[in-house]
Protein backbone atom coordinates (compact mmCIF):
# COMPACT_ATOMS: atom_id res chain seq x y z
CA UNK A 1 0.00 0.00 0.00
CA UNK A 2 1.45 3.75 -0.77
CA UNK A 3 0.15 6.75 -0.21
CA UNK A 4 -1.53 9.34 -2.76
CA UNK A 5 -2.50 13.16 -3.20
CA UNK A 6 -5.94 12.83 -2.85
CA UNK A 7 -6.78 16.76 -3.05
CA UNK A 8 -4.45 19.53 -3.11
CA UNK A 9 -5.03 23.39 -2.56
CA UNK A 10 -3.53 26.43 -1.45
CA UNK A 11 -4.25 30.20 -0.60
CA UNK A 12 -2.12 33.31 -0.61
CA UNK A 13 -3.36 36.85 1.31
CA UNK A 14 -4.76 39.30 -1.50
CA UNK A 15 -1.99 41.94 -0.48
CA UNK A 16 1.06 42.26 -3.05
CA UNK A 17 4.31 43.68 -1.67
CA UNK A 18 6.39 45.02 -4.55
CA UNK A 19 9.95 45.27 -4.30
CA UNK A 20 9.52 48.75 -4.67
CA UNK A 21 7.56 49.27 -1.49
CA UNK A 22 9.94 47.40 0.60
CA UNK A 23 12.41 49.42 -1.05
CA UNK A 24 10.74 52.49 0.35
CA UNK A 25 11.47 51.33 3.85
CA UNK A 26 15.06 49.88 3.18
CA UNK A 27 18.42 50.60 1.12
CA UNK A 28 17.33 47.90 -1.11
CA UNK A 29 16.35 48.23 -4.92
CA UNK A 30 13.68 46.40 -6.95
CA UNK A 31 16.96 45.24 -9.18
CA UNK A 32 18.91 44.28 -6.61
CA UNK A 33 15.99 41.96 -5.21
CA UNK A 34 15.54 40.50 -9.21
CA UNK A 35 19.48 39.85 -10.03
CA UNK A 36 20.01 37.96 -6.81
CA UNK A 37 16.52 36.15 -6.02
CA UNK A 38 14.69 36.54 -9.26
CA UNK A 39 11.89 37.29 -6.80
CA UNK A 40 9.43 40.56 -8.17
CA UNK A 41 6.90 40.24 -5.16
CA UNK A 42 5.19 38.88 -2.86
CA UNK A 43 2.13 38.47 -0.17
CA UNK A 44 1.48 39.64 2.89
CA UNK A 45 -0.90 38.42 5.15
CA UNK A 46 -3.54 41.12 6.94
CA UNK A 47 -2.50 41.66 10.34
CA UNK A 48 -5.37 40.98 13.02
CA UNK A 49 -7.36 39.04 10.73
CA UNK A 50 -5.12 36.42 9.01
CA UNK A 51 -2.88 33.77 10.78
CA UNK A 52 -0.74 30.24 9.60
CA UNK A 53 -3.68 28.98 10.96
CA UNK A 54 -6.38 30.69 9.06
CA UNK A 55 -4.35 30.02 6.17
CA UNK A 56 -4.24 27.00 6.20
CA UNK A 57 -7.89 26.31 6.90
CA UNK A 58 -8.92 27.47 3.88
CA UNK A 59 -6.09 25.72 1.59
CA UNK A 60 -7.00 22.85 3.68
CA UNK A 61 -10.91 23.25 2.85
CA UNK A 62 -10.50 23.03 -0.83
CA UNK A 63 -7.70 20.24 -0.59
CA UNK A 64 -10.39 18.21 1.49
CA UNK A 65 -13.14 19.31 -0.79
CA UNK A 66 -11.03 18.01 -3.54
CA UNK A 67 -10.18 14.85 -2.22
CA UNK A 68 -14.03 14.32 -1.76
CA UNK A 69 -14.43 13.91 1.60
CA UNK A 70 -15.59 16.21 4.42
CA UNK A 71 -13.57 17.83 6.96
CA UNK A 72 -14.89 15.35 9.87
CA UNK A 73 -12.82 12.77 7.84
CA UNK A 74 -9.56 13.76 8.39
CA UNK A 75 -7.97 11.36 11.09
CA UNK A 76 -4.72 12.77 11.42
CA UNK A 77 -2.91 16.23 10.70
CA UNK A 78 0.34 17.58 10.22
CA UNK A 79 1.22 21.33 10.42
CA UNK A 80 4.62 22.53 8.94
CA UNK A 81 5.37 26.08 9.91
CA UNK A 82 8.19 28.14 11.40
CA UNK A 83 5.71 31.11 12.37
CA UNK A 84 2.92 29.62 14.12
CA UNK A 85 0.00 31.40 15.62
CA UNK A 86 1.34 30.50 18.93
CA UNK A 87 4.52 29.64 20.66
CA UNK A 88 2.50 26.75 21.84
CA UNK A 89 0.26 25.11 21.38
CA UNK A 90 0.90 24.44 17.73
CA UNK A 91 -0.79 25.35 14.71
CA UNK A 92 -2.45 21.59 14.31
CA UNK A 93 -5.17 21.41 17.37
CA UNK A 94 -5.54 25.58 16.00
CA UNK A 95 -6.51 24.11 12.60
CA UNK A 96 -8.79 21.30 14.01
CA UNK A 97 -10.99 23.77 15.86
CA UNK A 98 -10.94 26.37 12.34
CA UNK A 99 -12.13 23.44 10.31
CA UNK A 100 -14.73 22.54 13.14
CA UNK A 101 -13.31 19.44 13.67
CA UNK A 102 -15.27 18.17 16.77
CA UNK A 103 -14.19 14.57 17.40
CA UNK A 104 -11.23 13.69 19.55
CA UNK A 105 -10.22 10.34 17.54
CA UNK A 106 -7.89 12.74 15.68
CA UNK A 107 -4.35 13.71 16.28
CA UNK A 108 -2.55 16.81 15.26
CA UNK A 109 1.12 17.00 15.12
CA UNK A 110 3.32 19.93 14.16
CA UNK A 111 6.13 19.93 12.26
CA UNK A 112 9.54 22.33 12.70
CA UNK A 113 11.98 21.51 9.96
CA UNK A 114 11.49 25.06 8.26
CA UNK A 115 12.20 24.86 4.46
CA UNK A 116 11.87 20.87 4.54
CA UNK A 117 8.34 20.95 6.26
CA UNK A 118 6.52 19.89 4.08
CA UNK A 119 8.94 16.99 2.57
CA UNK A 120 9.53 15.68 6.42
CA UNK A 121 5.50 15.80 6.90
CA UNK A 122 4.88 14.01 3.19
CA UNK A 123 7.37 11.27 5.01
CA UNK A 124 5.88 10.78 7.98
CA UNK A 125 2.15 11.00 6.53
CA UNK A 126 3.48 8.25 3.94
CA UNK A 127 4.18 6.40 6.84
CA UNK A 128 1.50 6.42 8.85
CA UNK A 129 -0.38 5.23 5.65
CA UNK A 130 1.83 2.61 5.11
CA UNK A 131 0.96 1.48 8.39
CA UNK A 132 -2.09 1.10 8.05
CA UNK A 133 -2.98 3.40 10.89
CA UNK A 134 -4.85 6.28 8.94
CA UNK A 135 -6.62 6.91 6.17
CA UNK A 136 -7.27 10.18 5.31
CA UNK A 137 -4.13 12.73 6.17
CA UNK A 138 -4.16 16.42 5.59
CA UNK A 139 -0.85 17.83 5.39
CA UNK A 140 -0.33 21.55 5.36
CA UNK A 141 2.38 24.28 5.13
CA UNK A 142 1.53 27.58 6.49
CA UNK A 143 3.88 30.44 7.13
CA UNK A 144 3.33 34.40 8.22
CA UNK A 145 6.65 35.55 7.92
CA UNK A 146 5.62 38.94 7.23
CA UNK A 147 4.98 39.49 11.50
CA UNK A 148 8.72 38.44 12.08
CA UNK A 149 11.06 40.12 9.57
CA UNK A 150 13.37 43.07 9.93
CA UNK A 151 12.13 46.05 8.15
CA UNK A 152 15.07 47.86 8.93
CA UNK A 153 18.41 48.53 6.67
CA UNK A 154 20.46 45.47 8.77
CA UNK A 155 17.40 42.70 7.84
CA UNK A 156 17.20 43.74 4.09
CA UNK A 157 19.04 40.19 2.86
CA UNK A 158 17.07 38.17 4.44
CA UNK A 159 13.54 40.05 4.93
CA UNK A 160 13.01 40.82 0.91
CA UNK A 161 12.90 37.17 0.00
CA UNK A 162 10.42 35.68 2.30
CA UNK A 163 6.73 35.81 1.85
CA UNK A 164 3.12 34.84 3.36
CA UNK A 165 0.74 31.92 2.63
CA UNK A 166 -0.02 28.24 2.69
CA UNK A 167 -0.73 25.07 0.64
CA UNK A 168 -2.13 21.66 1.46
CA UNK A 169 -2.51 18.10 0.79
CA UNK A 170 -5.08 15.38 1.24
CA UNK A 171 -3.20 12.28 1.40
CA UNK A 172 -5.28 8.86 1.17
CA UNK A 173 -4.26 5.08 0.73
CA UNK A 174 -4.05 3.86 -2.66
CA UNK A 175 -3.09 0.13 -3.86
CA UNK A 176 -3.43 1.31 -7.86
CA UNK A 177 -0.18 0.16 -9.15
CA UNK A 178 2.82 2.13 -9.24
CA UNK A 179 0.62 4.83 -7.91
CA UNK A 180 1.29 6.93 -4.93
CA UNK A 181 4.07 8.21 -3.17
CA UNK A 182 7.37 6.04 -4.43
CA UNK A 183 9.86 7.50 -2.06
CA UNK A 184 11.37 10.20 0.52
CA UNK A 185 14.52 10.59 1.65
CA UNK A 186 15.68 13.31 4.60
CA UNK A 187 18.33 14.57 5.66
CA UNK A 188 19.70 16.80 8.45
CA UNK A 189 23.44 18.44 9.39
CA UNK A 190 23.16 20.60 12.58
CA UNK A 191 26.75 21.77 12.19
CA UNK A 192 25.35 24.93 10.87
CA UNK A 193 22.59 25.55 12.74
CA UNK A 194 22.78 28.90 13.69
CA UNK A 195 23.77 30.15 10.06
CA UNK A 196 20.21 30.29 8.89
CA UNK A 197 18.19 30.98 12.44
CA UNK A 198 15.49 32.70 14.48
CA UNK A 199 16.77 31.88 17.91
CA UNK A 200 14.81 34.20 19.75
CA UNK A 201 12.68 34.15 22.07
CA UNK A 202 13.75 30.54 23.09
CA UNK A 203 15.37 28.38 26.07
CA UNK A 204 18.89 28.42 25.07
CA UNK A 205 20.22 30.97 28.35
CA UNK A 206 22.99 31.87 25.95
CA UNK A 207 24.21 28.42 26.34
CA UNK A 208 26.48 27.39 23.07
CA UNK A 209 25.97 31.33 21.91
CA UNK A 210 27.67 33.35 25.22
CA UNK A 211 24.88 34.71 27.68
CA UNK A 212 25.97 38.38 27.64
CA UNK A 213 25.02 38.63 24.08
CA UNK A 214 21.26 38.01 24.66
CA UNK A 215 21.30 40.15 27.86
CA UNK A 216 20.39 36.88 30.63
CA UNK A 217 20.31 37.34 34.16
CA UNK A 218 22.36 35.34 36.42
CA UNK A 219 21.87 31.82 36.09
CA UNK A 220 20.43 31.58 39.59
CA UNK A 221 17.90 33.97 39.23
CA UNK A 222 14.22 33.33 38.80
CA UNK A 223 11.97 33.81 35.41
CA UNK A 224 11.79 36.91 32.91
CA UNK A 225 14.64 35.22 30.97
CA UNK A 226 12.51 33.97 27.51
CA UNK A 227 12.91 37.67 25.66
CA UNK A 228 15.38 40.10 27.78
CA UNK A 229 15.55 43.58 26.86
CA UNK A 230 18.62 43.22 25.16
CA UNK A 231 17.18 41.22 22.09
CA UNK A 232 14.60 44.08 22.32
CA UNK A 233 17.03 46.99 22.37
CA UNK A 234 19.91 45.24 19.83
CA UNK A 235 17.28 43.75 17.70
CA UNK A 236 18.36 39.97 18.29
CA UNK A 237 14.44 38.84 17.67
CA UNK A 238 14.08 38.54 13.97
CA UNK A 239 15.71 35.71 11.39
CA UNK A 240 19.60 35.73 10.40
CA UNK A 241 21.49 34.33 7.52
CA UNK A 242 24.19 33.63 6.29
CA UNK A 243 23.32 34.24 2.91
CA UNK A 244 25.98 32.51 0.37
CA UNK A 245 26.94 29.52 3.25
CA UNK A 246 22.78 28.74 2.76
CA UNK A 247 23.51 29.38 -1.40
CA UNK A 248 26.48 26.98 -1.72
CA UNK A 249 25.13 24.03 0.38
CA UNK A 250 21.82 24.28 -1.22
CA UNK A 251 23.05 24.26 -4.90
CA UNK A 252 24.91 20.65 -4.07
CA UNK A 253 22.33 19.27 -1.70
CA UNK A 254 19.12 19.73 -3.78
CA UNK A 255 20.57 17.24 -6.57
CA UNK A 256 22.29 14.97 -4.12
CA UNK A 257 19.20 14.34 -2.61
CA UNK A 258 16.99 14.53 -6.04
CA UNK A 259 19.49 11.55 -7.48
CA UNK A 260 19.90 9.73 -4.16
CA UNK A 261 15.46 9.15 -4.62
CA UNK A 262 16.00 8.34 -8.79
CA UNK A 263 18.76 5.68 -7.63
CA UNK A 264 16.87 4.09 -5.26
CA UNK A 265 13.88 3.80 -7.31
CA UNK A 266 15.77 2.67 -10.79
CA UNK A 267 14.64 5.94 -11.94
CA UNK A 268 17.00 8.87 -13.57
CA UNK A 269 16.84 12.51 -14.35
CA UNK A 270 14.64 11.98 -17.54
CA UNK A 271 11.68 10.01 -15.95
CA UNK A 272 11.22 13.10 -14.15
CA UNK A 273 8.28 15.02 -15.81
CA UNK A 274 7.39 17.85 -13.39
CA UNK A 275 10.49 18.97 -10.63
CA UNK A 276 8.34 21.12 -7.75
CA UNK A 277 11.70 22.10 -5.91
CA UNK A 278 11.14 24.52 -2.44
CA UNK A 279 11.01 28.39 -3.46
CA UNK A 280 14.17 29.17 -2.40
CA UNK A 281 15.80 31.09 -4.62
CA UNK A 282 15.35 31.62 -8.79
CA UNK A 283 18.65 31.16 -8.61
CA UNK A 284 19.18 27.90 -6.92
CA UNK A 285 16.35 26.65 -8.59
CA UNK A 286 17.32 27.27 -11.86
CA UNK A 287 20.95 25.56 -11.08
CA UNK A 288 19.41 22.70 -9.88
CA UNK A 289 17.76 22.53 -13.38
CA UNK A 290 20.98 23.31 -15.13
CA UNK A 291 22.63 20.07 -12.94
CA UNK A 292 19.60 17.56 -13.72
CA UNK A 293 19.20 18.84 -16.87
CA UNK A 294 15.83 19.56 -17.10
CA UNK A 295 14.07 21.45 -19.51
CA UNK A 296 12.29 24.52 -18.86
CA UNK A 297 8.60 23.20 -19.13
CA UNK A 298 9.59 20.65 -16.39
CA UNK A 299 10.52 23.10 -13.65
CA UNK A 300 7.60 24.91 -11.39
CA UNK A 301 9.44 28.24 -10.40
CA UNK A 302 6.71 30.93 -8.89
CA UNK A 303 9.25 32.81 -6.30
CA UNK A 304 8.61 35.46 -8.70
CA UNK A 305 5.21 36.17 -7.91
CA UNK A 306 5.42 34.70 -4.03
CA UNK A 307 9.01 34.64 -2.87
CA UNK A 308 9.99 32.41 -0.27
CA UNK A 309 6.95 30.63 2.04
CA UNK A 310 9.29 27.96 3.43
CA UNK A 311 7.17 24.91 4.42
CA UNK A 312 4.09 26.51 2.25
CA UNK A 313 6.43 27.07 -1.13
CA UNK A 314 6.29 22.94 -2.27
CA UNK A 315 2.47 22.38 -2.31
CA UNK A 316 1.36 25.95 -3.51
CA UNK A 317 3.91 25.35 -6.36
CA UNK A 318 2.24 22.02 -6.45
CA UNK A 319 -1.20 23.16 -6.56
CA UNK A 320 -0.62 26.02 -8.52
CA UNK A 321 1.08 23.30 -10.99
CA UNK A 322 -2.11 21.08 -11.01
CA UNK A 323 -4.41 23.37 -11.06
CA UNK A 324 -2.68 24.89 -14.83
CA UNK A 325 -3.13 21.51 -15.72
CA UNK A 326 0.61 21.03 -15.17
CA UNK A 327 0.25 17.53 -13.28
CA UNK A 328 -1.33 14.61 -15.32
CA UNK A 329 -2.45 11.18 -14.42
CA UNK A 330 0.82 8.64 -14.52
CA UNK A 331 3.00 11.59 -14.20
CA UNK A 332 6.43 11.70 -12.02
CA UNK A 333 6.70 14.56 -10.06
CA UNK A 334 9.56 15.10 -7.96
CA UNK A 335 9.86 17.33 -4.67
CA UNK A 336 12.77 18.63 -3.24
CA UNK A 337 14.01 21.25 -0.40
CA UNK A 338 16.64 22.55 1.55
CA UNK A 339 16.45 25.13 4.61
CA UNK A 340 17.77 25.84 7.69
CA UNK A 341 19.06 23.11 10.31
CA UNK A 342 20.33 22.36 7.56
CA UNK A 343 17.55 19.97 6.81
CA UNK A 344 16.83 18.57 3.15
CA UNK A 345 14.79 15.88 1.51
CA UNK A 346 13.40 14.78 -1.74
CA UNK A 347 10.46 12.83 -2.57
CA UNK A 348 8.80 10.86 -6.24
CA UNK A 349 5.14 10.56 -6.65
CA UNK A 350 3.69 8.89 -9.24
CA UNK A 351 0.55 10.93 -9.75
N1 LIG B 1 19.32 45.03 -1.13
C1 LIG B 1 20.46 45.60 -1.51
N2 LIG B 1 21.67 45.16 -1.12
C2 LIG B 1 21.70 44.10 -0.31
C3 LIG B 1 20.55 43.46 0.14
C4 LIG B 1 19.32 43.98 -0.30
N3 LIG B 1 18.13 43.43 0.06
N4 LIG B 1 20.89 42.43 0.92
C5 LIG B 1 22.22 42.42 0.98
N5 LIG B 1 22.72 43.44 0.24
C6 LIG B 1 24.12 43.79 0.01
C7 LIG B 1 25.04 43.30 1.09
O1 LIG B 1 25.06 44.18 2.18
C8 LIG B 1 26.35 43.25 0.36
O2 LIG B 1 26.88 44.54 0.30
P1 LIG B 1 28.48 44.79 0.42
O3 LIG B 1 29.06 44.07 -0.75
O4 LIG B 1 28.59 46.27 0.35
O5 LIG B 1 28.88 44.19 1.72
C9 LIG B 1 25.97 42.86 -1.05
O6 LIG B 1 24.57 43.15 -1.17
C10 LIG B 1 26.21 41.42 -1.35
O7 LIG B 1 25.71 40.64 -0.25
P2 LIG B 1 25.74 39.10 -0.25
O8 LIG B 1 25.13 38.59 1.01
O9 LIG B 1 27.13 38.64 -0.59
O10 LIG B 1 24.79 38.84 -1.51
P3 LIG B 1 24.47 37.51 -2.25
O11 LIG B 1 24.82 37.64 -3.66
O12 LIG B 1 24.98 36.32 -1.50
O13 LIG B 1 22.89 37.49 -2.17
C11 LIG B 1 21.21 36.36 -0.95
C12 LIG B 1 22.27 37.43 -0.91
C13 LIG B 1 20.58 36.31 0.42
C14 LIG B 1 20.16 36.73 -1.98
C15 LIG B 1 21.85 35.01 -1.34
O14 LIG B 1 22.98 34.77 -0.55
C16 LIG B 1 20.91 33.87 -1.23
O15 LIG B 1 19.94 33.78 -1.94
N6 LIG B 1 21.19 32.92 -0.32
C17 LIG B 1 20.33 31.79 -0.10
C18 LIG B 1 19.12 32.29 0.60
C19 LIG B 1 18.08 31.26 0.74
O16 LIG B 1 17.80 30.54 -0.17
N7 LIG B 1 17.49 31.25 1.91
C20 LIG B 1 16.44 30.40 2.18
C21 LIG B 1 16.96 29.06 2.42
S1 LIG B 1 15.79 27.90 2.13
Amino acid sequence: MRSKIAGIGHYVPERIVKNEELAKHMDTTNEWIIERTGIEERRYAAKHEETPTTMGAIASRIAIERAGIQPEDVDFIIFATISPDYYFPGCGVLLQRALGITKTEIGALDIRNQCSGFVYGLSVADQFIRSGMYKNILLVGSEMHSMGLDFSDEGRAVTVIFGDGAGAVLLQPTEEEGKGVLITCLHSDGTHAEELAMINPGSHGGYHLGPEKYGYPPHDSFGGVFVTQKMVDDNLLTPNMTGQLVFKTAVVKFPEVIKEALTKTGLTSEDIDLLVPHQANLRISQFIQKVMRLPDEKVVNNIQKYGNTTAASIPIALSEAWESGRVKDGDLICLAAFGSGFTWGSALIRW
